[in-house]
């Protein structure tokens, strides 16, 4: 007999990928040309019936209905009266990274009293700019001290994700996991074009995976006990996005920092959480989806790449329960994703994708900023500017910006070139508060 071990050793990776995928009840097309047709609800009707016509009549009734939308049959509804009490200043370094940064800690608790859930702001702002400065605004996926190498920022103490690479085998961070995500920040170049940067690990607002409720802020708020929430209460995604809104409250008192240029930026399932933090707080002045595929900028009713039974099998948190409802009968939901882009006009935003990310529908991203289009030209504001997918590594847009780089799904520092250039064009980089 063969010991188990030589057996997989035998046998290849592919074909151990094929049983897997012959395992897999959900199907995932990934081929263009078996897309079926599907038809688009129009941002500019009403439920009723109504065309909208004008920029007021978007802001005044559709709009407000297509959030409702959202929060009734996507994300959930964030509970009306959360917490927002201020934010405590934890630790300054005027002088970190060489000199070029203060960096501070701030702490935004959640919700009232000091046993809650509370998150720890990192906070970069360029020392060589004066004055009020715009900031990048991001949540990320392992804790702060995987952003950067720097060895004073304490490990993140909650659950964190596992990454046996990291030596993270038992949901506690690791000094090994330290910087590992320092690639995907460029925090110097950032400074160094004049912009902050602050960042807060999602799971010290929700732990992401299907009990982390528990334990963060939905937990907090609700009973814990209550194991059949309503059909539109929030999920995860949900409570990640008013985390970035607490974010934001804090950096809005913060005296270098301009709360009126502040970018939310996010990438894959932190990329569908800034556009639905985007869309609901309009304080934010431009939004930024970075591969946010299913569930974010991508369009739903397009049949590639990842699905909603997918994602809502795989992710049973994310969204609110009655999403589900929709996953095999997609042309009933009321909304795709083109709208919730739409929600975020006439502020700019910006929708990236990668080539190789099939699971994410890069041409499903494209042509749901495309379909955002009718309603920034309500406030004549230019779109994209083509119907076409553009070629790999050219960005292309006004006021709705898109690329598709080379490569696979990821955040790299050609993508933060192109939000930088797109935001020194609507937000200005001057470092003084221009307003
Ligand atoms: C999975 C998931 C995606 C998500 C991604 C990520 O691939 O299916 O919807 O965007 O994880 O967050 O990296």
């Amino acid at each position: 007999m063969i010991p188990r071990r030589s057996l997989r050793l035998l046998v290849p990776c592919w074909w151990i990928t094929l049983l897997l995928q012959a395992a897999d009840p959900i199907p995932i097309n990934q081929e263009e040309s078996k897309v079926p047709a599907y038809t688009l609800p129009d941002p500019l009707r009403s439920t009723s019936g109504e065309p909208v016509r004008t920029a007021a009549a978007w802001s005044g009734m559709r709009r407000p209905e297509v959030l409702e939308l959202f929060r009734n049959h996507v994300y959930g509804r964030t509970p009306e009266s959360l917490d927002r009490s201020g934010s405590i200043l934890v630790s300054d370094h005027p002088q970190a990274r060489g000199g070029r940064a203060t960096r501070q800690r701030i702490r935004v608790p959640l919700t009232r009293g000091s046993d809650g859930p509370a998150i720890d702001l990192l906070v970069y702002l360029p020392n060589a700019r004066s004055g009020k400065v715009p900031v990048f605004l991001g949540l990320n996926f392992d804790g702060n001290h995987t952003v950067t190498l720097e060895p004073d920022i304490p490990l993140t103490p909650g659950w964190v994700p596992n990454r046996p690479q990291w030596g993270i085998t038992n949901h506690a961070a690791t000094e090994a996991s330290r910087g590992s995500a320092a690639g995907r920040w460029p925090i110097d170049r950032l400074l160094e074009r004049g912009y902050g940067l602050a960042t807060v690990y999602c799971g010290e607002i929700e732990p992401d995976h299907p009990e982390g409720w528990r334990t963060g802020l939905r937990g907090a708020v609700i009973s814990p006990e209550l194991q059949a929430p309503a059909a539109d209460a929030w999920g995860a995604i949900g409570a990640w996005a008013w985390g970035l809104t607490r974010a934001l409250d804090a950096l809005e008192t913060h005296p270098r920092v301009d709360g009126r240029r502040v970018a939310v930026i996010g990438h894959s399932r932190l990329g569908k959480t800034a556009l639905w933090a985007g869309a609901q707080d309009s304080r934010f002045a431009l939004v930024i989806s970075n591969e946010s595929g299913e569930g974010g900028a991508a369009l739903a009713r397009r049949d590639f790449g990842e699905t909603l039974l997918r994602i809502n099998t795989s992710f049973p948190h994310w969204f609110c329960s009655r999403f589900k409802a929709y996953n095999h009968d997609i042309a009933a939901l009321p909304v795709d994703q083109h709208e919730l882009i739409a929600l975020i006009a006439p502020r700019p935003v910006y929708v990236a994708s990668a080539t190789e990310d099939l699971w994410a529908d890069p041409k499903g991203e494209f042509l749901g900023a495309l379909g955002a289009e009718p309603v920034y030209a309500l406030f004549g504001k230019k779109g994209l500017g083509t119907s076409t997918p553009p070629p790999s590594d050219r960005p292309i847009g006004d006021s709705i910006g898109y690329h598709n780089r080379s490569g696979k799904h990821d955040i790299t520092t050609y993508d933060w070139e192109r939000y930088m250039d797109f935001a020194d064009r609507h937000l200005g980089t001057r470092g003084a508060d221009t307003h």
